[in-house]
């Protein structure tokens, strides 16, 4: 069975997820950051996409600020043609994964298919040979548009916080060209919703 993909994100209260130029912006508070470290934790990979690592060079480790003695999950990110930066955060210890379309003999190097992009199918069957069962798949919004467009996203977890960021290019949850038509519409069931710090954190199961 392939890994579980349950993608969660924080959006502001008019759906944007960071500045018009890509800028991060601190959306939740204290108590949501404690519950994404312990998903992250209860993970066993963490994904996100080149965008976000040039964008926010984020260190996508579990913080022992929440979690005492943390074992931090498999750090994955989707690096079509292997040109990250080195020194992103994210490569500080061994525990990463890149997955690329180009062939290399790197260990943490993986060829997902022949395509332009790195191939999700293949990279899930990758993961599964791995033992991975549940990935946590963190932004951004072009990499979460191809996991709702291949249907590998079971969980969509979206903190909304209460600021207005506005403009027609700002990011969005779920970016790339979006439905074209009525067919190509992912539908949700709302299975919670919690206040949480100023905001409110809603979780969905995706329908199949
Ligand atoms: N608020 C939040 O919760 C949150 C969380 C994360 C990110 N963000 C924001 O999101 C923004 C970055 O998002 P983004 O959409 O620009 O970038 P992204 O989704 O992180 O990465 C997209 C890139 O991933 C690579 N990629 C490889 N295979 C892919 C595939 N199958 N499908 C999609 N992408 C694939 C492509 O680049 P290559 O061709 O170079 O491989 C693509 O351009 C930043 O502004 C960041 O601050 C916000």
């Amino acid at each position: 069975m392939r890994p579980k993909v349950i993608v969660n994100l924080a959006m502001s209260a008019d759906g944007k997820i960071a500045l018009p130029d890509r800028t991060e912006v601190k959306i939740s508070g204290e108590e949501d950051f404690a519950r994404v470290h312990c998903l992250r934790h209860e993970a066993d990979a963490i994904l996100v996409g080149s965008g976000t690592v040039r964008a926010d060079d984020p260190k996508l480790t579990v913080k022992e600020r929440f979690i005492k003695k943390p074992e931090h999950p498999l750090r994955v990110v989707l690096d079509s043609k292997g040109d990250i930066p080195k020194d992103a955060r994210l490569f500080d210890d061994d525990n990463y994964l890149i997955a690329t379309t180009v062939e290399s003999d790197d260990p943490h190097w993986v060829k997902c298919g022949d395509g332009e992009r790195v191939d999700l199918h293949e990279l899930m069957n990758e993961l599964q040979r791995r033992g991975i069962k549940k990935v946590m798949v963190e932004g951004g919004g072009e990499v979460i548009h191809s996991f709702f467009e291949e249907d590998l996203v079971d969980e969509y977890n979206v903190y909304v916080g209460s600021l207005i960021i506005g403009g027609a290019k700002a990011p969005t949850p779920v970016d790339g060209k979006g439905a074209l038509t009525k067919d190509d519409i992912k539908h949700l069931k709302l299975v919670s919703h919690t206040l949480m710090d100023d905001g409110v954190l809603l979780k969905y199961r995706v329908k199949k």
